[in-house]
């Protein structure tokens, strides 16, 4: 018997000692969307038949781009490369992946980008809407990204940087550009220099189980930390995600349509917005068809934000400018918002970047909103705007049309309930709201 057992607990040593260790793939997650369904169901994504592991030098200094690039060639078009946990990737080369082609990627490990703002300043690659940049660029057909690992992007550098120079260009942690048919599943994203997510050129994507965070560490801040911007893409589906961020916890950009985002919890955010749009005088910027649906929004601006630029030109800051461009924001819902700490449950405005409200009203925004339902809205704001709770201004009522907010029930930190600044709207579809109508610009 004693035996037995020895020789047999001599075969696992040998075995655990002699052997490689044989990664471990946990497989490609389920990709259920629900409870609400998006406008056309996602295209099939067929099971991969090899698998590549991606090596790497384990040191988190030398540059592993390399082994990644080789791997996803070699597994191109039909196979799953696998970079395991308990691995280390260094990422300090500009990865242009848009020939990826049905292939999934399952990252268990750690991959980070170098912290060369030189070098990632001189080589990621610009996206053209409002000086974006990207590590990456992942595109193509039918690819699945998933495996409970870790991206981060080293932003601690760029919040620093940024604190010198507003120009500098910080690249985005995950540049989705191009892609059609897609996931990305189970994954942590980590200190991004600017946006996490910007979406642009691509089609059926889903964004599900997505973990966002990353705060400065110094006294600079890290700015323009967006959750996701969609731009140019039509049926993209974000959902079950928590996100701990400084900017816009979702954003529709210019050409956003068949958009559904459903149970997120936010914190920290500038909202769940539509836009800015408007901002550049000959362009057409279309947002249309999007559901927002079971969103807990927590210490943030605004819960359901949409916000245009007026027809004159207005200028936030330095490098934040725009106004008379053209477009519509048309049939978007928000359904189901629950705030705490948050300054507007609501805000509507057609002149944003532009404080002075006379101003605005002398040059309406080129943008129309119509068919807009804010239902649902409920919770508690913060003392900022007390004891106003939302904030629904257009710039005038020849450019807004059918915007009905019902089911809102907001009190501020006073106990004020429900008491809103509107104008330029039809009132009688602001049901349960009372509005005050003020001269106020918004912020
Ligand atoms: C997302 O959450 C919904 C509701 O909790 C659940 O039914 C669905 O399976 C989840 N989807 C994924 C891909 O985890
Ligand atoms: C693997 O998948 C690809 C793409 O779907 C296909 O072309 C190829 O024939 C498959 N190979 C095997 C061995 O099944
Ligand atoms: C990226 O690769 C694609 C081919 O997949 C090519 O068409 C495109 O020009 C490349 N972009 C850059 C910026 O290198
Ligand atoms: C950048 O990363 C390298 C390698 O990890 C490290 O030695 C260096 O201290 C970092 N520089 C800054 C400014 O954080
Ligand atoms: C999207 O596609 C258009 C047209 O091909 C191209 O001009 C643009 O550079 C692409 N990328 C982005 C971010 O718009
Ligand atoms: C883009 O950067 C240039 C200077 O590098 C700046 O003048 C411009 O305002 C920036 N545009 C946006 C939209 O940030
Ligand atoms: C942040 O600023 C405060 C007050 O100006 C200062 O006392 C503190 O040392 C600074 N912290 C860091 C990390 O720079
Ligand atoms: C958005 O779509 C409209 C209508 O198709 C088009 O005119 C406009 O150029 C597009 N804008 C962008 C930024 O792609
Ligand atoms: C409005 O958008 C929803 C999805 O958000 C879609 O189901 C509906 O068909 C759209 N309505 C029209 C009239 O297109
Ligand atoms: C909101 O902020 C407070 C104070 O920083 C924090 O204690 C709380 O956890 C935050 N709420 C969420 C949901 O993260
Ligand atoms: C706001 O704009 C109006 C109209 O152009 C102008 O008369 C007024 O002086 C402006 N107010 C401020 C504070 O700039
Ligand atoms: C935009 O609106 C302004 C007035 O608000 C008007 O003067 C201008 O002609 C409009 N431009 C376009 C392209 O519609």
């Amino acid at each position: 018997m004693f035996l037995n057992w020895l020789l047999t607990f001599a075969a696992i040593s040998e075995a655990a000692i002699l052997q490689p260790q044989v990664p471990h793939s946990i497989g490609r997650p389920s990709l259920e969307i629900a409870p609400k369904q998006p406008n056309r169901p996602l295209p099939e994504s067929p099971a991969r038949n090899k698998t590549c592991v991606v090596q790497s030098h384990n040191d988190s200094v030398t540059d592993d781009s390399q082994y990644f690039l080789d791997a996803l060639h070699q597994c191109n078009n039909g196979g799953h490369v696998l970079l395991p946990a308990q691995s280390k990737y260094v990422i300090g080369t500009a990865l242009n992946l848009t020939f990826l082609n049905q292939i999934d990627i399952e990252l268990q490990g750690y991959l980070q980008f170098t912290n060369d703002t030189d070098y990632w300043q001189a080589n990621s690659f610009r996206q053209i809407f409002q000086n974006v940049t990207t590590f990456w660029q992942l595109g193509g057909n039918d690819v699945n990204f998933y495996g409970g690992g870790t991206i981060d992007g080293n932003g601690q550098v760029w919040y620093d940087l940024y604190a010198q120079n507003i120009y500098i260009l910080r690249p985005v942690l995950l540049g989705t550009i191009g892609l059609h048919t897609g996931s990305f599943t189970n994954l942590n994203l980590r200190y991004s220099p600017e946006y996490y997510n910007f979406v642009a050129n691509s089609t059926d994507v889903l964004f599900s189980g997505i973990s966002i965070s990353g705060f400065s560490k110094s006294n600079n801040t890290a700015k323009n930390t967006d959750g996701w911007d969609t731009y140019r893409s039509s049926n993209v589906i974000i959902q079950n995600s928590t996100i701990n961020n400084g900017d816009d916890c979702v954003s529709f950009k210019p050409n956003s349509t068949d958009m559904l985002v459903q149970n997120l919890h936010c914190n920290g955010s500038h909202g769940i917005s539509v836009g800015s749009l408007g901002q550049y005088v000959g362009e057409t910027d279309i947002v249309e068809n999007v559901y927002v649906y079971n969103i807990s929004m927590s210490n943030a601006t605004d819960g359901a934000r949409i916000k245009v630029w007026p027809g004159s030109p207005a200028e936030l800051s330095g490098d934040l400018q725009g106004g008379g461009g053209t477009g519509m924001v048309n049939n978007v819902t928000y359904d189901t918002i629950h705030i705490t700490n948050v300054d507007y449950a609501i805000e509507v405005t057609q002149c944003y970047g532009q404080s002075n409200l006379t101003l605005c009203n002398e040059y309406p925004s080129n943008l129309t909103i119509s068919n807009i339902l804010m239902s649902g809205v409920t919770g508690t704001t913060s003392k900022k705007y007390d004891p106003i709770s939302g904030y629904v201004v257009c710039s005038s009522e020849s450019v807004c049309s059918n915007i009905t907010v019902n089911g809102v029930d907001v009190t501020t930190p006073t106990g004020v309930t429900d008491e809103f600044t509107c104008g330029d709207v039809d009132e009688s579809l602001l049901t349960n709201i009372n509005c005050t109508s003020t001269n106020r610009g918004s912020n």
